[in-house]
Order: C-alpha cells, then sequence, then structure tokens
C-alpha cells in the first residue's frame, strides 16, 4: 500500500488529506507543516472520522519531514495563499523559496516520488519544482486544469440550468490569464457548447472561470479556495494510486506535443503509476492552438523572470 505526504497543512493541505485518506487507496497519509501542533492536532481529528466514514487510511501529523520517508506522492500545498487584489503571480518570488526549500527536503527522505504541485504561481512553481527535484519530468505534475475545467463546468451548468453531471468542460493553458478554454471540446448533454451559447455569453463565463480563484479570495477576505481546489488535487492521486490512465486537463511538461516545447503547461494528460502516462493530443482549432502556444510563451516568460531572481 502506498504513502503520500501532503505537505502544508492549511485548510486546501488538509481537505486534500482528508480527501485522499476518504478514499482509502493508501496506507497512510502524512500531513506536514511548520506549525507545532497544527499537522497534529488535524490528524487527530481526521483519525477520529474514519470509524464514522469507514475508511482505514491513516493519517499522520508532524512537523518533521524524516516522517515523510518513501512518500509515492507528494502533495505540495506550502506556500503564501493570495490576498485580496492580489494576481497568483504576484506570489512568485516568495513562493519560489517556500517551494524550493520543500521540494530539497521531501528529496532527502523520498528518493523516486511523484510530486504533485498546487502552489502558486501554478505553472512556475511546479517547473520550479522539477528543477530542483531533479525527478524525471513525468514525475512532477501541477494541479490547475482540473479546477479550472471544474469551474467552467459550473458556471456553464448554471448558466443553462442544467445538471453538472450533463456538462463536459475543459481548459488548457496556464493557471492564470492565459488560460485556455477549450470551447469546440465542451459540451451540454451531448451538445456543442458552442451551438447553446454565443461566443460573447461563452467568453463571460471564461473569463470568470480565469478570475475563479480572485473571486473566491475577495470574498473570504482572508485566505483563498480550498473545496474545489482539494477535490481536483486528490483526483489526480487518486488516479495515480489506482493506476487509471485517466486523461486530466494537468500542468505536464511539453515536449513536442501540440507543436510546442519545452515548458510545463495544462495540457490533457493520462495519470497513473509513474505520474504521467501519455501527453495526449485533441484535435483542437486554431484559435485554440494559438491560444496554447500564446499561454506556453506566457509561462516561459514568467519561468525567465523567476530564473533572474
Ligand atoms: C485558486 C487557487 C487555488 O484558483 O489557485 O483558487
Amino acid at each position: 500500500m502506498a504513502k503520500v505526504t501532503v505537505v502544508g497543512a492549511g485548510k486546501y493541505g488538509s481537505m486534500t488529506a482528508l480527501k485522499i485518506a476518504e478514499y482509502d487507496l493508501a496506507d497512510q497519509v502524512v500531513m506536514t507543516d511548520i506549525v507545532e501542533g497544527l499537522p497534529q492536532g488535524l490528524a487527530l481529528d481526521i483519525n477520529q472520522s474514519r470509524y464514522v466514514e469507514g475508511f482505514s487510511t491513516k493519517l499522520f501529523g508532524t512537523n518533521n519531514y524524516e516522517d515523510t520517508a518513501d512518500s509515492d506522492i507528494v502533495v505540495i500545498t506550502a506556500g503564501l495563499p493570495r490576498k485580496p487584489g492580489m494576481s497568483r503571480m504576484d506570489l512568485l518570488e516568495v513562493n519560489a523559496g517556500i517551494v524550493t526549500d520543500v521540494t530539497e527536503n521531501i528529496l532527502k527522505h523520498s528518493k523516486n516520488p511523484i510530486i504533485v504541485v498546487v502552489t502558486n504561481p501554478l505553472d512556475q512553481m511546479t517547473t520550479l519544482t522539477a528543477k530542483v527535484s531533479k525527478l524525471s519530468k513525468n514525475r512532477v505534475i501541477g494541479q490547475a486544469g482540473v479546477l479550472d475545467s471544474s469551474r467552467f463546468a459550473y458556471f456553464i451548468s448554471e448558466k443553462l440550468d442544467v445538471n453538472i453531471s450533463k456538462v463536459e468542460a475543459l481548459t488548457l493553458g496556464s493557471h492564470g490569464e492565459t488560460m485556455v478554454p477549450v470551447p469546440s471540446l465542451c459540451k451540454v448533454d451531448g451538445k456543442p457548447l458552442v451551438d447553446l451559447l454565443s461566443s460573447e455569453e461563452i467568453n463571460d463565463l471564461v473569463q470568470r472561470t480565469s478570475d475563479g480563484g480572485a473571486e473566491i479570495v475577495s470574498l473570504l477576505k482572508t485566505g483563498s479556495a480550498y473545496f474545489a481546489p482539494a477535490s481536483s488535487a486528490a483526483t489526480m492521486v487518486k488516479a495515480m494510486l489506482s493506476d487509471s490512465d485517466e486523461i486530466f486537463p494537468v500542468c505536464a511538461w511539453v515536449d513536442g506535443e501540440y507543436g510546442i516545447n519545452d515548458v510545463y503547461l495544462g495540457v490533457p494528460a493520462k495519470l497513473g503509476a509513474d505520474g504521467v502516462s501519455e501527453i495526449v493530443q485533441y484535435n483542437l482549432t486554431d484559435v485554440e492552438k494559438d491560444a496554447l502556444l500564446d499561454a506556453s510563451k506566457a509561462v516561459k516568460q514568467k519561468v525567465a523572470e523567476l530564473d533572474s531572481i
């Protein structure tokens, strides 16, 4: 049975740990945080829900990286969240330091884990984790597209007043301003979205999706979204723990696919026991392909900025 570590016992981290534990696919979920008592207290609380919920996976809260030894999968949630008015990119410098430190500590105790990054700015933090860890690129993956697609699906279902289960939604690109919605592959009850809404209406939903995190940050005042983000990260872990090879939009290393090279970008990918087993190439429209290329350029530019810090 597998061991999963979640770094960061904030709301995103603890909710992700809880969801992974409830899937009952791992032997143990370790939650680590620098705040003394926080991961221990939350782990104790979650363990006390196991009897009611009927799952066996044990939570273990700790302040020591030694306890993360031999993890199969590590989810990095550590980092500062946004404050109202901030963009994800405003966190670049401070979170780069945190993510570098976490990655180095993880690799001291786990030789070849799969790392799922959720810290913002997502595409750059995923790139950084791959660089610092020196793991093979298929083992370092960022979470963004699952969340953005889920937000997009929700807005589509509300707009058309249909059950969310009828909606298929997809976003690629970056987790930010250059998010790339893929209306040509979005459907409602099997019908193309483009036949149900005008391009203006679709653009409004896309904009709200792209601003999805900021809308919640401004309502909460402190902290950022964590229910849908945790569902998204935990779902990716579930696919890898069960070696499902299911396709998800994730931030993965792109090496020639879609005519794009050498960049971590939101693309459809199969997730299995070794992380990304394949980048899946869908038939995108020319507009969507161009938007994906633009997103890759924007991410590369910010990665270059990060390299110069
Ligand atoms: C959001 C953060 C988690 O989009 O990136 O809510």
